[in-house]
C-alpha cells in the first residue's frame, strides 16, 4: 500500500482529550519513561524485569545474536506461578481478592489470593500425579470459570506448556492443536453457560481424543452437572482428584526461556501457527503494560477485562498481567446480553469496577442497543477504559467515553497481537492527550514504525506498513514446530524488522492510526483505501450502528467498494438510506470512496473474537458461494446476509 495516495480523512480528525489532572498527578507512569527508555532500551527492560521476583536474577537482558531468534534474562530463573500467586500472600496480601467471578447463571465467587495459591498448588500436584512433568504440553479447553486461571497457572508452576484452545472452537479444531503440540493432558469441562442455557464441551473432546494418541487423560470440571459420558481409566474428575492433594506446593524456578504457553492463531491461510512465549521476557512486559496502560493501583482498583481466556488478550490481561501485579478483577462467564442487555454495567455496579477492558466490536454492539440501556446504571467508578482487537472508529470511541466513561475517563487504545504477547502501541492514561480512533505511540522501551513497500520509513503524513524495529520482551519465540515459517511470516518481508501484517499511517504528530490487515485494502481506480476509514465513515452516520466493507472485482475500477451496515436501535431505514450513505461517505471521504454497493444487514459475518471476515462478504458482492464458515461464531449470519440480498436485487 502506498499511503501517500490514500485518503486523508482519519488525518484530520482534531479532537483531543487531555488525562484529568488528578489522574496524571498519581499515574503510575510519567513521560520521563519515555526519556528513560530512549536513553537505554535495554537497560530500562532490565529494570521491568525486577518487578518479578527472580530465583536467579538476570544479568543478561537481550541475546540478539543470532536473529530473529530471541533470548531475554536468559541466565535467569523464576517461577511465573510463584510471580502471580505466592508472592502476594507472603507480602501479606493473601486477604485480597484475586477474582471476583460471576457466573452467567448469576452465581458467584470471591476468590483471594491466599485460596488462588491453595487452589493452584492442588491442581500442580494432581497434574504431576496425572503423569504430566515439566516440558510437557498441556490443552485447556474450558469456559470462562476460575478453573481456567487455576489450571494456565499450575501448568506454568510445573514447567508444563499450556495450550488453551477456545472453547467455542469444534472437535476437528482441538484436535489438530491437539496434534501440533503432542499434548498429553487435556483439560476441560461438562460444559459452561452461554446465552441462559448449558452448553455441553466434554463430547467434542472426547471426539477430538480419537484422533489424538498422545492424550492420556482428560481431567474434567464440574460446572454445569449435566450428563456427562466417561471413560473409565482415562477420564478423572477435577474435583475428586484435587481434593486429596496438598495445598503447600514449592515452586521450582525455570529458566527465563522455558516455554509458558502455545497459543494458535488462525491466519487467513494454511494451518494455525502456534505462537510460542516463554517465561521471563514474557511476564515482565505483560506485568509493566499492564501497570503503565492501567495504571493499576492494586489496593483500590477493581479491574475487568472481557476478553475470553482462549484468546491472547484473556492470557496477558486476565491471567498473567493483572495476577503478577495482585490486582483485583471481574471474570464474568457469559454473553453481554443474558439475561438482558445491561448484563455488563450492572456488574460495573456490583463490584464498582474502575479499568474495564474490551473490545470494539463489543462498543459498537452496546451502541446498537441504545444509550439508554448503560444510562440505567451507576458507572460512576470507572476511572480508565481500554479497547483492544481492530481500530476503533472515532464514533465508537467517542460513544464510549460519553457514555460509558461519563465523558471524562481516558481510553487507552491498545495495538498488539497474539505475536507480540502483550500491549505494544497505546496511549498512558495519565500522560498523552488521546486522539479518537488512534492507538498514537509505541510504549516505552519499544520501537515500531511505518514503512513504504520499499522499506523506507515512511515521513510524518504518510502511511504504509506497521514494522517493529526492535526486539521486545514478550515477542513470540517462533512457530511451534516450524522455525522457518517463524522466519517467512515476520521476518522476511523487510530486512532485519518484524512485519505485523497491518496498514498504517502516521498523522503530522507522527501519531500512528492502524488501518486493518493489510489483506483488506482496496484498490480502486489506482487509489488505495482502507475498508477500516470508509467502515469509520459508515459509523460516523448517525443511523449507522456497525459497518464492514469490502472490495469487490470490478470490471471499470479495478475494485469497488462493497458496504454491508447495521442500522441503530432506533433507526429507520428512511426512503433512500443507500443513497443517504452513499452521498454521506462521499462527502466525508471524498467521491472516490463513495461505496457502490450499500446493504442492510441484521448481523456481520465474525469470528469468535469479532473480527468481522471480510473474505465471506466478498464472496456476496462479487456474487461467489460463500467459502468455509467454519470459525464463524454464528454460521448462520450468512445464509440471512444472502438472503437479504436476493430480496434486495
Ligand atoms: C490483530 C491481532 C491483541 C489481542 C487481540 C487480537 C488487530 C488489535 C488493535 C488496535 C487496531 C488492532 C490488528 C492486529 N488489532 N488491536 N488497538 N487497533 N488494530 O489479537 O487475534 O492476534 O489479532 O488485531 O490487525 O494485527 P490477534
Amino acid at each position: 500500500m502506498s499511503g501517500n495516495e490514500s485518503l486523508e480523512n482519519l488525518l484530520k480528525e482534531e479532537r483531543r482529550f487531555t488525562p484529568p489532572a488528578e489522574l496524571a498527578a498519581a499515574a503510575n507512569v510519567t513521560a520521563a519513561a519515555y526519556d528513560l527508555a530512549q536513553q537505554d532500551r535495554l537497560a530500562f527492560w532490565a529494570t521491568q524485569a525486577r518487578r518479578l521476583s527472580w530465583a536467579k536474577e538476570p544479568t543478561e537482558t537481550l541475546d540478539w545474536s543470532n536473529p530473529p531468534f530471541a533470548k531475554w534474562f536468559a541466565d535467569g530463573e523464576l517461577n511465573v506461578a510463584y510471580n502471580c500467586v505466592d508472592r502476594h500472600v507472603e507480602a501479606g496480601n493473601g486477604d485480597r481478592v484475586a477474582i471476583h467471578f460471576e457466573g452467567e447463571p448469576g452465581d458467584s465467587r470471591a476468590i483471594t489470593y491466599a485460596e488462588l495459591k491453595d487452589e493452584v498448588s492442588k491442581a500442580a500436584h494432581a497434574l504431576t500425579e496425572l503423569g504430566v512433568a515439566k516440558g510437557d504440553r498441556v490443552a485447556i479447553y474450558l469456559p470462562m470459570i476460575p478453573e481456567a486461571a487455576v489450571a494456565m497457572l499450575a501448568c506454568a508452576r510445573i514447567g508444563a506448556a499450556h495450550s488453551v484452545v477456545f472453547g467455542g472452537f469444534s472437535a476437528e479444531a482441538v484436535a489438530s492443536r491437539v496434534q501440533d503440540a503432542d499434548a498429553k493432558l487435556i483439560i476441560t469441562a461438562d460444559g459452561g453457560y452461554r446465552r441462559g442455557k448449558p452448553t455441553a464441551l466434554k463430547p467434542a473432546i472426547d471426539e477430538a481424543v480419537l484422533s489424538c494418541p498422545t492424550v492420556q487423560h482428560v481431567l474434567v470440571v464440574r460446572r454445569t452437572g449435566q450428563d456427562t459420558a466417561w471413560t473409565e481409566g482415562r477420564d478423572v474428575w477435577w474435583d475428586e482428584i484435587t481434593a486429596r492433594q496438598s495445598t503447600e506446593h514449592t515452586p521450582q524456578p525455570h529458566n527465563a526461556e522455558h516455554p509458558l504457553f502455545i497459543l494458535y492463531t488462525s491466519g487467513t491461510t494454511g494451518k494455525p501457527k502456534g505462537i510460542l512465549h516463554t517465561t521471563g521476557g514474557y511476564l515482565t512486559q505483560a506485568a509493566y503494560t499492564h501497570h503503565a496502560v492501567f495504571d493499576l493501583k492494586p489496593e483500590t482498583d477493581v479491574y475487568w477485562c472481557t476478553a475470553d481466556i482462549g484468546w491472547v488478550t484473556g492470557h496477558s490481561y486476565i491471567v498473567y498481567g493483572p495476577l503478577a501485579n495482585g490486582a483485583t478483577q471481574v471474570m464474568y462467564e457469559g454473553t453481554p446480553d443474558t439475561p438482558h442487555q445491561g448484563r455488563f454495567w450492572e456488574i460495573i455496579q456490583k463490584y464498582g469496577v474502575t479499568i474495564l477492558y474490551t473490545a470494539p466490536t463489543a462498543i459498537r454492539t452496546f451502541m446498537k442497543w441504545g444509550d439508554d440501556i448503560p444510562a440505567r446504571f451507576d458507572l460512576s467508578s470507572l476511572r480508565i477504559l481500554g479497547s483492544v482487537g481492530e481500530p476503533i472508529n472515532p464514533e465508537a470511541w467517542i460513544w464510549y467515553r460519553e457514555h460509558i466513561g461519563a465523558g471524562k475517563t481516558p481510553i487507552v487504545d491498545t495495538w498488539w497481537q497474539t505475536e507480540t504477547g502483550a500491549i505494544m502501541i497505546s496511549p498512558l492514561p495519565g500522560v498523552t492527550a488521546t486522539k479518537p480512533g488512534s492507538a498514537q505511540t509505541p510504549l516505552p522501551g519499544i520501537s515500531a514504525t511505518v514503512v513504504d513497500d520499499e522499506a523506507r520509513e515512511v515521513p510524518d503524513g504518510g502511511g504504509g506498513y506497521l514494522v517493529l524495529t526492535e526486539p521486545w520482551p514478550s515477542m513470540l519465540r517462533t512457530i511451534w514446530g516450524d522455525d522457518q515459517r517463524y522466519i517467512d511470516t515476520y521476518w522476511s518481508r523487510f530486512e532485519g524488522r518484524y512485519f505485523a501484517g497491518d496498514g498504517a499511517k502516521k498523522d503530522d504528530d507522527g501519531d500512528l492510526w492502524l488501518l486493518g490487515r493489510v489483506d483488506d485494502v482496496m484498490l480502486v481506480s489506482g487509489h488505495n483505501i482502507s475498508t477500516t476509514e470508509v467502515e469509520s465513515a459508515l459509523v460516523s452516520h448517525p443511523k449507522v450502528a456497525e459497518a464492514a466493507v469490502v472490495g469487490a472485482a470490478d470490471a471499470t475500477t479495478g475494485q469497488a467498494i462493497a458496504a454491508f451496515v447495521i442500522l441503530r436501535g432506533n433507526a429507520d431505514d428512511g426512503d433512500d438510506l443507500v443513497g443517504e450513505l452513499r452521498n454521506h461517505v462521499a462527502k466525508v471521504l471524498g467521491p472516490i470512496a463513495k461505496p457502490k454497493l450499500v446493504q442492510v444487514v441484521g448481523e456481520l459475518p465474525k469470528t469468535r473474537s469479532g473480527k468481522i471476515m471480510r473474505r465471506l462478504l466478498r464472496d456476496i458482492a462479487e456474487g461467489r458461494a460463500v467459502g468455509d464458515t467454519t470459525t464463524l461464531a454464528d454460521s448462520t449470519v450468512m445464509d440471512l446476509i444472502q438472503s437479504q440480498r436476493s430480496a434486495a436485487d
